[in-house]
């Protein structure tokens, strides 16, 4: 069984962040990691009894006001724990109001770049006294509590940040942890620094680990589905180097929707670190005659879902490896998995992982399932990978979508038309007949994307604008793109398609001249994630076309278009053309939002 201190990933001397709502706790909780403390996510209602062997408590934003009914709530007896408390943005208003301070709606709404004077206080100590820092809040803080003091101000806003350095509670207006707040680590560490905290390293969490899989496992085996991604190939790597090859048996489901030599590429990376002890299943043609004819993009993800999982069941079963005899479920979870942040109550927006869906969490409860990753985030389990001598290019591989390729092949059987109307655009364009998903507000929008063309010399960064205005003004598109190999413009025509092992072959190779072109270029490490998408559509009959969706992002809940220009994108593009059936090359130039990183 786990054990309590391990399930409840509060281990004596964390620093708790307190989730009220906002999208920062995880940001936070790196940050503080970052300084060398150990750090956990809780609930923001969790009981100040459960927090009394905290080392500090982080209050984070959320979108709502203190003063409004149903607002998240702590317990106002941690401010009797005798612990250092900081509050940011919500949780500085918060604890202002809990503390007998005055809270009230801001004069200004204030979304961004803002510059603050420092009055004093500790946390801002040899910091310069003017700097800009992010703010994005309604309300403010009027009146501090009682042996509060004011530490900075701004222009708008009177206080900005306060503390009571004799009790070690503070509260700051603006968000310290995002990049665009100068100074923000700075004081972070200082806060971190007041706080008696476990010390947080990922060599001391890999010791910690072992020992605790040695504990959970006992005398039983583990079996684990290996993907190919970063999470599961480490955590199957560590039950391997833990357990030894013996205890561990791994499956791999061969989708026919996985990157060009993935399968191969995966078991030589194994096989020379002696695990051999990965099953390759081969499931291809069960996934491709289960796609045949379907067209919806949620049919299409739900299909794969059923396929890998009864693929997975059957494979199992004939292997022998049941809970009866012996057999634990490992999974490569990490930390962001296992937490929505945005609480349970208090979320905008709730979706729950497939490693926490409830046949998972009946297993979990059962004490049948081993997650070793699941308190790391993505770059501490990219670090633990290297420790474990896995190749640099496979634990620094760009993020893939679980349903592979599969998500990239766009399907239709109909050509779309949308309404006739003037687009607000003045370089020649041409509507795709097909929808995309995109993300605006906080819906998903399922709309059309525009084609700009545009002379050969003209770089992809002059028509960026565009990506933003003509979705924002025109509710019938949520992308803009370039087409890259025709700077006339041309009528697109369309032809019914869903998933075939040939398209799967296409975009397989398609993908995998980018891949190389990109670590030729050593454009790789730069660029976040790199959609190659292939559409049902071309300029002639049955021609198709590819389109390249490189984007900036951190955690992919926003993303940049990146611009690469004409230079960086011709090898790609010839390479591209040349492969049959291939009419066109377009760059998708639209943030996320108003699109999303992938096309569905
Ligand atoms: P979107 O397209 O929503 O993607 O902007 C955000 C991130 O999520 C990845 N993604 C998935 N990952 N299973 C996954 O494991 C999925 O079904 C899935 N769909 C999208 C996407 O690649 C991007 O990094």
């Amino acid at each position: 069984m786990l054990t309590e201190e391990y399930s409840t990933s509060m281990q004596k001397g964390s620093i708790v962040i307190l989730d009220f709502g906002g999208q920062y706790a995880h940001l936070i909780a790196r940050r503080v990691r970052e300084c060398g403390a150990f750090s956990a996510i809780l609930p923001p209602e969790t009981p100040a009894e459960k927090l009394k062997d905290a080392a500090g408590i982080i209050l984070s934003g959320g979108p709502q006001s203190v003063y409004e009914e149903g607002s998240p709530q702590a317990d106002a007896k941690i401010f009797e724990l005798g612990i250092p408390i900081l509050g940011i943005c919500y949780g500085h208003q918060w604890t202002a109001h809990a503390l007998g301070g005055t809270v009230k709606p801001g004069k200004i709404k204030e979304y961004g770049h803002t510059s603050i004077d420092v009055l004093g206080g500790s946390l801002f100590e040899g910091l310069p006294k003017k700097f800009t820092v992010w703010m994005s809040h309604g309300d403010e803080v009027s009146v501090v509590p009682s042996g509060f003091s004011v530490f900075a101000k701004s222009t708008t806003c009177p206080i900005v940040a306060m503390g009571d350095e004799r009790r070690k509670f503070f509260g700051t207006q603006f968000h310290l942890e995002v990049v665009h707040t100068e100074n923000g680590q700075e004081i972070l560490k200082r806060f971190v620094s007041l706080c008696d905290h476990a010390p947080w390293s990922v060599d001391d969490f890999s010791k910690r680990i072992r020992e605790q899989v040695k504990a959970d496992v006992g005398d039983r085996k583990v079996f684990m589905l290996v993907s190919g991604g970063v999470d599961s190939t480490v955590a199957f790597t560590l039950l391997n180097d833990v357990l030894g090859t013996d205890r561990v048996q791994g499956l791999l489901v061969d989708t026919g929707l996985m990157r060009k030599d993935e399968v191969k590429t995966i078991q030589k990376t194994f096989a020379e670190r002696g695990i051999t002890n990965l099953h390759v299943e081969d499931a291809s043609e069960e996934f491709f005659t289960n796609l045949e004819n379907v067209y919806e993009p949620e049919q299409k993800r739900k299909i794969i879902g059923d396929t890998f999982l009864a693929v997975q069941k059957r494979v199992s079963e004939r292997m022998g490896l049941r809970a009866e005899d012996g057999w634990m479920l490992g999974q490569g979870t990490i930390y962001p998995d296992t937490i929505e942040t945005g609480g349970t109550k208090h979320a905008d927006k709730i979706k729950t992982h497939h490693n926490r869906v409830p046949a998972i969490e009946e297993l979990i409860a059962k004490g049948l399932v081993i997650e070793p990753l699941k308190e790391l985030y993505k770059d501490e389990v990219r670090k633990l990978g290297e420790e474990l001598g896995l190749p640099h290019d496979l634990v620094w591989r760009h993020p893939f979508p679980g349903p592979g390729l599969g998500v990239r092949i766009l399907c239709a059987q109909e050509p779309s038309s949308t309404e006739e109307g003037s687009v607000p655009c003045d370089v020649p364009y041409a509507m795709l007949p097909l929808k995309s998903v995109g993300v605006q507000g906080d819906g998903r929008t399922y709309r059309h994307a525009l084609v700009l063309f545009a002379d050969f010399d003209a770089e992809p960064a002059k028509f960026a604008p565009l990506a933003t205005t003509i979705p924002n003004a025109d509710r019938r598109f949520n992308r803009v793109l370039l087409c890259l190999t025709k700077n006339e413009r041309t009528d697109f025509t369309f032809a019914s398609r869903s998933i075939t092992r040939e398209r799967a072959d296409l975009l397989r190779e398609a993908d995998a001249i980018v891949d190389e072109e990109i670590r030729r270029a050593d454009l790789y490490q730069s660029i976040w994630q790199f959609p190659v998408v292939l559409l049902p559509v071309g300029f002639t009959d049955s021609g198709q076309t590819i389109v390249l969706r490189p984007v900036a992002s951190q955690e992919a809940m926003t993303a940049n278009a990146v611009l690469l220009k004409r230079a960086q994108l011709q090898s790609i593009v010839e390479r591209i053309q040349k492969l049959p059936g291939i009419d066109a090359v377009l760059l998708d130039l639209t943030n996320k939002p108003p699109a999303t990183i992938e096309w569905e």
